[in-house]
C-alpha cells in the first residue's frame, strides 16, 4: 500500500509530527476557542454594549473594530509607539496593552470625545495652528498624551526630568526638556517633534493665563 491509500483511515505518518498536532487540535473543546461574553463600556460619555465579544479583545480593537471609533491608531500593537493612547479615568493609557473587559466600570475618552459639540479641544486647535503633524498617524495619540501631560503637571505629578521631585512641578514651570520627557512615549515617524512641542507650549501659555488646559 502506498502512502495515498489509507482505506483503513490510518493517519499518514509524518516526520514532522503534524499528525500529532492535528490530533491535539481535535481534542480542544470548540467552546474553549469560540466563547464570547457581553462587555459594556462607557466611551465618550455613552454606554456601549458589545454583546458577543471575545474576552481576549484589547481595548484598542474593541474601540476600532467593534465600536467604529478609529481615531485611536494601531501603530505597533506592542506598547512602543503611543499611537493608541486614550484616557481612562483621566489617566493616559495604551489601549493596545489593555483588555476591554477590564474597563467595564471606567470612563474612557478617545480623541473623538475631546471635541465639545463643534468646538475643537484647545490642544487639537493648537496642533493645527502650529502645524504639529505631517502624515497625522501619530497625532491622536500625541494629542491625548499632551492633554494629560498638562493635567499631570497641574496636579504636581513629577516626571523623570523633574529637577527636584521634592518640589512638585507646576504647570507654568514646565520647560522644553520636561515636556519632551513627558511625551517620550509617543513616537512620530515624521519627526514633527518641534511643532508638537510648540503646540503644547501654546496651550500651556493659555492655561497659565487662566484658561482650562
Ligand atoms: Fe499601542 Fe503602539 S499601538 S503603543
Ligand atoms: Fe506622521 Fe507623526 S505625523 S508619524
Amino acid at each position: 500500500m502506498d502512502d495515498t491509500d489509507r482505506s483503513d483511515h490510518t493517519p499518514a505518518k509524518s516526520p514532522t509530527g503534524a499528525g500529532n498536532i492535528q490530533a491535539g487540535y481535535a481534542r480542544l473543546s470548540p467552546s474553549a476557542v469560540t466563547e464570547t461574553t457581553s462587555v459594556t463600556l462607557r466611551v465618550n460619555g455613552t454606554m456601549r454594549t458589545l454583546a458577543t465579544l471575545d474576552p481576549r479583545t484589547t481595548l484598542l480593537d474593541a474601540l476600532r473594530e467593534h465600536l467604529g471609533l478609529t481615531g485611536s491608531k494601531k501603530g505597533c500593537d506592542h506598547g512602543q509607539c503611543g499611537a493608541c493612547t486614550v484616557h481612562i479615568n483621566s489617566q493616559r493609557v495604551l489601549a493596545c496593552l489593555s483588555l476591554a473587559i477590564a474597563h467595564q466600570h471606567d470612563e474612557i475618552t478617545t480623541i473623538e470625545g475631546l471635541i465639545d459639540e463643534d468646538l475643537l479641544h484647545p490642544m487639537q486647535a493648537a496642533f493645527i495652528e502650529c502645524d504639529a503633524f505631517q502624515c497625522g498617524y501619530c497625532t491622536p495619540g500625541q494629542i491625548m498624551s499632551a492633554v494629560c501631560l498638562l493635567e499631570e503637571a497641574a496636579r504636581g505629578v513629577p516626571s523623570h526630568a523633574t529637577p527636584d521631585v521634592a518640589a512638585p512641578p507646576s504647570l507654568d514651570g514646565l520647560g522644553d526638556e520636561e515636556i519632551r520627557e513627558r511625551m517620550s512615549g509617543n513616537i512620530c515617524r515624521c519627526g514633527a517633534y518641534p511643532n508638537i512641542l510648540a503646540a503644547i507650549r501654546q496651550v500651556q501659555r493659555t492655561h497659565t493665563r487662566g484658561a482650562t488646559p
